[in-house]
């Protein structure tokens, strides 16, 4: 068994070091941030991850094989296998900002004091393995260490599952003796017959951007459907379960909605089109998918002021749902956190909810209305958007809306809602490429 570091406690990191340390690993999690370690070792965890409590508790506690700490070099110097897990977001321009990778490679460079692996598990642009390998061989010699890209594949909702039971383990490493060691690291997945693919570490990194680009070329591609759908009169849901049965399109990541967010599909897709550029290899499907996801916040405004008979000033509107998808807290380029401001410009007067990310909501967006539960948000509220697929949105009992709202008026911007229960109610409503209200 290894001891491992992984530096950047974050989504990635705290759901990985816990799982390498139910690996069997001896795993030190460090980070920067103070807070989020005392929180740690207060037995507290910091994100809404299904299923992360129990892990890091039972690693913690019961095996004593998972550890938090600020100081970062000596979880360096104590440590076999160093996964680097900070951030890669991006800056105004749209690159990317290795400032965080940068300070993590020269943290490692400063420490190395016998052979190491150096393994990132942070979605980087191709050539930052090697900006990496410089940095630490500035102060080193090479015979120090070996260097691996192992881009990680989790979804926030169900990291936990994703990281035990991954659909695939891509390993970029140089060297045999690095790869021989990742393979163990990673041994019960290994045992268990998960696909592992050995790679250049410049493989490694395209592929996960070609990866998640593709998820989200997918996502525009069925809004630009459920667009037209509209247009002419086709109900998008029967185009996407048609398309889906084909097994070459599978039904996976077709479903209309208000465009993607999250930590990563925009800033991936905006950091792949970059790199297509910087080669002068323009990546035209990708910029379109970018373009049409920009666009279609956009379009929901439009269509809650067609709803609200283009008298949107003024009027009280509740949303529901602010993170950007199910079974998270994470807000980062949510669509709520896109809707919301321009609304707010607008002249409405908003009345949020969402089971689990309201906290991280209100630190970014404090003057907004906040309420407990969705009954009170919605209630005397001229209108309601559905932002988030939440289960608790999806079973919501339309007749007790229709008797707290001002005017029973829906846009459900994430298709969960019975369009015949809507009629029959005498909801006005629209959706995303299925029928409207007349
Ligand atoms: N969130 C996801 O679903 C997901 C999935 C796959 C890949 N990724 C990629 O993984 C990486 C991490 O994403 P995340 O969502 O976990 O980020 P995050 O923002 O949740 O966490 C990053 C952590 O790194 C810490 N950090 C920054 N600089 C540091 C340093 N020098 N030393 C120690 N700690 C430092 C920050 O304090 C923070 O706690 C990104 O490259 C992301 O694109 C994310």
């Amino acid at each position: 068994m290894e001891k491992i570091c992984v530096i950047g406690v974050g989504y990635v990191g705290l759901v990985s070091g816990a799982g390498l340390s139910e690996f069997g690993h001896d795993v030190t999690c460090v980070d920067i941030d103070e807070v989020k370690i005392n929180l740690l070792n207060d037995g507290k965890i910091p994100i809404y991850e299904p299923g992360l409590q129990s892990l890091v508790e039972s690693n913690c506690r019961n095996s004593n094989r998972l550890h938090f700490s600020i100081d970062i070099s000596k979880s360096i110097k104590d440590s076999s296998v160093v996964f680097i897990a900070v951030g890669t977001p991006q800056k105004k321009n749209g690159k990317v900002d290795l400032s965080f990778i940068d300070s993590a490679a020269n943290m490692i460079a400063d420490n190395i004091n016998d052979y190491k692996i150096i393994c990132t598990k942070s979605t980087v642009p191709v050539g930052t393995g090697e900006r990496i390998e410089k940095i630490i061989l500035s102060k080193n010699k090479s015979t120090m260490f070996d260097y691996v890209s192992n881009p990680e594949f989790l979804r926030e909702g169900s990291a936990v599952n994703d990281f035990m039971i991954p659909d695939r383990l891509i390993i970029g490493a140089r060297t045999s003796k690095a790869y021989n060691i990742m393979k163990n690291v990673y041994r019960p997945l290994y045992v268990n017959e998960t696909p592992i693919m050995n790679t250049s570490v410049e493989t490694a990194e395209m592929i996960k951007y070609a990866a998640n680009a593709f998820l989200a070329l997918k996502i525009s591609y069925i809004n630009e459907i459920a667009n037209l759908c509209e247009d002419v009169g086709v109900d998008v849901h029967d185009v996407a379960k048609a398309m889906g049965q084909d097994g070459r399109i599978s039904p996976k990541f077709l479903h209309p909605g208000p465009g993607y967010g999250g930590s990563c599909f925009p800033k991936d897709t905006l950091a792949l089109s970059h790199l297509g550029k910087k080669f002068n290899k323009p990546l035209k499907t990708i910029e379109a998918a970018i373009e049409v996801n920009n666009n279609q916040p956009m379009r929901m405004i439009e269509k809650l002021n067609n709803l609200l008979d283009n008298k949107i000033s003024g009027k009280k509107v509740a949303i529901l749902g602010l993170s950007f998808k199910p079974k998270t807290d994470d807000i980062r380029e949510a669509t709520s956190v896109k809707i919301i401001p321009e609304l707010v410009r607008l002249g409405v007067t908003i009345h949020a909810y969402d089971p689990i990310a309201m906290n991280n909501f209100r630190n970014q967006f404090p003057d907004i209305n906040y309420f407990e539960n969705w009954e009170e948000a919605i209630r005397d509220t001229d209108a309601c958007i559905i932002l988030t697929e939440w289960n608790e949105f999806r079973g919501i009992d339309l007749i007790k809306i229709k008797s707290l709202m001002s005017e029973p008026v829906i846009l459900d911007a994430k298709n969960i809602l019975s369009i015949s229960k809507l009629e029959e109610l005498e909801f006005k409503y629209d959706n995303v490429g299925r029928k409207i209200s007349l």
